[in-house]
């Protein structure tokens, strides 16, 4: 039977494309360095696994909105990690943040979705596959990836029916860029979804893995209009697991979370129940889980900041990491240079330089960037995060890392930096000179 003619367009996300592609390498014997997929190194801790392996005969289906502990240990979670007033009865369980995102979307029969480029990989499939319009805000490397109030009321006065509810996806600590909101900036942001009542859903799940600690949730300057999904996928290293959290505004009503229940119990039903009650451990937050997340925060903000201050010598701009663990690159000072050898897109400079080196980046397309914006995405997670953090709370009577660590547990991925940086060097040093290029045309 041919469908073809009547199937949605829906790519296969390109994160797991690049996935296949470097395994196939890898398998060929090629060195590669996976800075490709964002999938946390690091292991749950040690009570959570155990308190999983407890309930494996817990079996039955549990309520759609997650079991009232979990949605209580999450509710005090918040109150607090963030100073949020979240009561168990606006928490939802779901398996993934993913889902519960999605959910979020169809519950409007129609919605303008805001989201800013570049952004995570789901947010603009999920809106077209609702039949969702779309709105990208542009941003820049000058304005570190950031959204600017400026630009959010731009992008929402530019609406064509500005009857139609308008939702705006704000991510940070962010995928790809790693950088986060100053309070400021959060609070002028909220000025404007208020004043043009659009819903946000902060997508926080970076949050607990920003590197100095410092996360502050838009819900505090917009409690009314914000809903915050996170979940284990990050801070606790369990993205298989498949345990996402969001928290509603009370403010939205009771028919606004009756409609996320009926899209819940008609869909995936429930998060899996012996996962919500590892999941409770977690959400505990115990004094040895506080540390486990600042171990992890001590590693990723040291490594973080030696890639970007590497990267920062060669020719490729890139911020310092705030949070979480990526760095989005971006190549406009060498695009000429690139140019010379055919590279005029970021997938053509992605696959040239897997091809060439061994380093698997994304492509900065998969983020919503146009391609001939040489743009990608550096995951710095390509090392064992057992050894690595087992080496970290060894040295934790210090603050700062000791001297050698990195080298020491992180040689692979700096090697990696170091292979991107000499791609990058080696093209500029064989490029045609200007003069060249000039007398080509001459
Ligand atoms: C920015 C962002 N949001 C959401 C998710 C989805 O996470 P979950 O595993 O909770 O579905 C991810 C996972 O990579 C992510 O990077």
């Amino acid at each position: 039977m041919q469908f073809s003619k009547h199937l949605r367009s829906v790519e296969k996300s390109q994160t797991l494309l690049l996935n296949e592609q470097s395994r196939t390498l890898e398998k060929g014997g090629k060195k590669i360095y996976k800075f490709g997929f964002g999938q946390s190194p690091f292991l749950p801790p040690q009570a959570v696994i155990d308190a999983l392996k407890a309930n494996a005969h817990r079996k039955e289906y549990s309520p759609v909105q997650g079991i009232l502990e979990l949605r209580e240990a999450v509710a005090e979670f918040y109150r607090k990690t963030d100073g949020i007033d979240a009561k168990a009865e606006n928490i939802l369980i779901a398996p993934g943040s993913k889902i519960l995102i999605y959910a979020v979307l169809a519950a409007f029969t129609h919605a303008d979705l805001l989201v800013c480029a570049p952004a995570w990989v789901s947010y603009v499939p999920q809106a077209r596959l609702l039949g969702h319009g779309v709105i990208t805000i542009p941003t820049t490397f000058e304005e570190r990836w950031r959204l600017t109030p400026q630009a959010l009321a731009k992008a929402l006065e530019s609406r064509a029916d500005k009857t139609i509810p308008s939702v705006l996806i704000l991510n940070y600590p962010g995928n790809p860029d790693g950088l986060g909101y100053r309070e400021e900036e959060l609070a002028a942001l909220a000025d404007i979804a208020r004043q043009y009542g659009t819903l946000v859903i902060s997508d926080e799940i970076y949050g607990q893995l920003h590197h100095a600690g410092q996360h502050v949730s838009l819900a505090k300057y917009y409690p009314e209009g914000t809903v915050i999904t996170s979940g284990l996928s990050k801070w606790c290293g369990a993205g298989g697991w498949r345990l996402g959290t969001a928290v509603i505004p009370e403010a939205l009503g009771q028919e606004f979370k009756d409609t996320l229940l009926g899209i819940a119990s008609e869909t995936y039903s429930c998060a899996a129940l012996p996962v919500q009650l590892a999941a409770c451990e977690a959400f505990r937050y115990t004094k040895e889980t506080q540390e486990y997340v600042a171990q992890q925060r001590r590693v990723l903000a040291a490594l973080g900041e030696e890639c970007a201050a590497r990267l920062q010598k060669s020719n490729i701009q890139v911020h310092k990491p705030e949070g979480g663990f990526y760095l989005f690159l971006d190549f406009s000072p060498v695009t000429e240079v690139l140019a010379g050898f055919g590279l005029n897109t970021s997938q053509a400079v992605c696959e040239s330089l897997l091809a060439e080196t061994g380093v698997a980046l994304l492509p900065g397309t998969a983020f919503g960037m146009q391609p001939e914006q040489l743009s990608a995405r550096l995951a710095y997670v390509d090392f064992d995060g057992v050894a690595v953090l087992e080496a970290a709370y060894k040295s934790k009577a210090a603050e700062a890392l000791p001297d050698g660590f990195l080298s020491g547990t992180c040689a692979h991925p700096l090697e990696g930096i170091n292979a991107l940086c000499d791609w990058v060097a080696r093209k500029e040093s064989l490029a045609p000179s200007p003069e060249h290029f000039a007398a080509a045309v001459g």
